[in-house]
């Protein structure tokens, strides 16, 4: 596995890959790495490609109450995460790298990146959409891998790789959850001991609204009887709505394609999660 801190080195280590293998698939990461990010490694090696991660902690997606410097980093632990999942190449730019002082280009996507997340963290998927262009353009990756956990994001880069016809295909990865339900997210290790032993309960409540819907229960009555659930659990609501998979239009009733998505609190960690209902 190879390390590439500079464009010129990754595009001559990249171009070999491509010549190896075929063609080329991106993992983009923030680092700290889990067993949820070994899946998208895991699932790119599988395809055959030649695999390109790229750890870069976006200060562009962090908005100014988001504490960027306590996102955790790890680079060794991450090199030994990706060695050990196959991963052929290791993209690690600094910040001066990807935006240079020069830079004067961002992007916003409107449509699906407006509500929620969108709502919730001013300018966040203007940070994520203007770092993935970048990615795309720096790796020149036939396929790019996004979990499932960050179901609004992967449906604001599907959103910008159409709209602006990038040459590559996003591919979805479900997402990898502890054995006790509670979706892998580099936010767990904040859980104090006894959130720890709530968090699950967020998945599970998901669960039962999804059971709810299909046991005919209308679209409101099952969301109130779930954010009572939460609230009593210990939950502090951000959102959680019935909302169209791609679009992300909040949906008053069932239809096909439709996710449930939640974002809440425990304690000062925020969680996000989502099921197809
Ligand atoms: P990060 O949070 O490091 O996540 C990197 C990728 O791993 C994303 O596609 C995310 O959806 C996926 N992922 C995280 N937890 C997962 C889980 N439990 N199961 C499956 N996949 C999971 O998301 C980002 O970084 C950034 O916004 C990024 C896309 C790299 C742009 O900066």
């Amino acid at each position: 596995m190879q390390v590439v801190r500079t464009i010129e080195a990754l595009r001559s280590s990249s171009e070999a890959l491509r010549r190896r293998f075929g063609s080329l698939a991106l993992v983009p990461t923030m680092g700290a790495l889990h067993d949820g990010h070994r899946a998208l490694v895991k699932t790119a090696v599988d395809s055959g490609a030649g695999v390109v991660a790229s750890i870069f902690v976006n200060p562009l997606q962090f908005n100014p109450n988001e504490d960027l410097s306590r996102y955790p980093r790890d680079e060794a632990g991450d090199l030994a995460a990706l060695r050990a999942s196959g991963c052929h190449l290791v993209w690690l730019p600094d910040v001066a790298t990807m935006y240079p002082a020069e830079g004067a280009t961002t992007i916003t996507v409107a449509g699906p990146a407006e509500q929620w997340e969108g709502t919730a963290r001013p300018g966040h998927f203007r940070g994520v959409a203007t770092v993935c262009a970048k990615l795309f353009g720096q790796v020149r990756a036939d396929r790019a891998y996004f979990g499932e956990k960050d179901w609004q994001q992967l449906q604001v880069v599907r959103r910008m790789v159409a709209d602006l016809h990038l040459p590559l295909e996003i591919v979805a990865v479900p997402t990898v959850r502890e054995a006790d339900g509670l979706a892998m997210s580099s936010r767990n290790r904040f859980l104090n001991n006894g959130d720890r032993v709530i968090a699950p309960r967020l998945h599970a409540i998901l669960n039962a609204t999804a059971t709810s819907f299909s046991c005919g229960q209308s679209v409101d009555a099952a969301l109130a009887d779930a954010r009572r659930d939460l609230t009593e659990a210990g939950f502090s609501l951000d959102y959680l709505a019935l909302v169209d998979g791609l679009t992300m239009a909040a949906l008053s009733r069932m239809a096909p394609g439709a996710r449930l998505i939640i974002a809440a609190r425990l304690g000062a960690v925020r969680l996000i999660d989502n099921i197809a209902v």
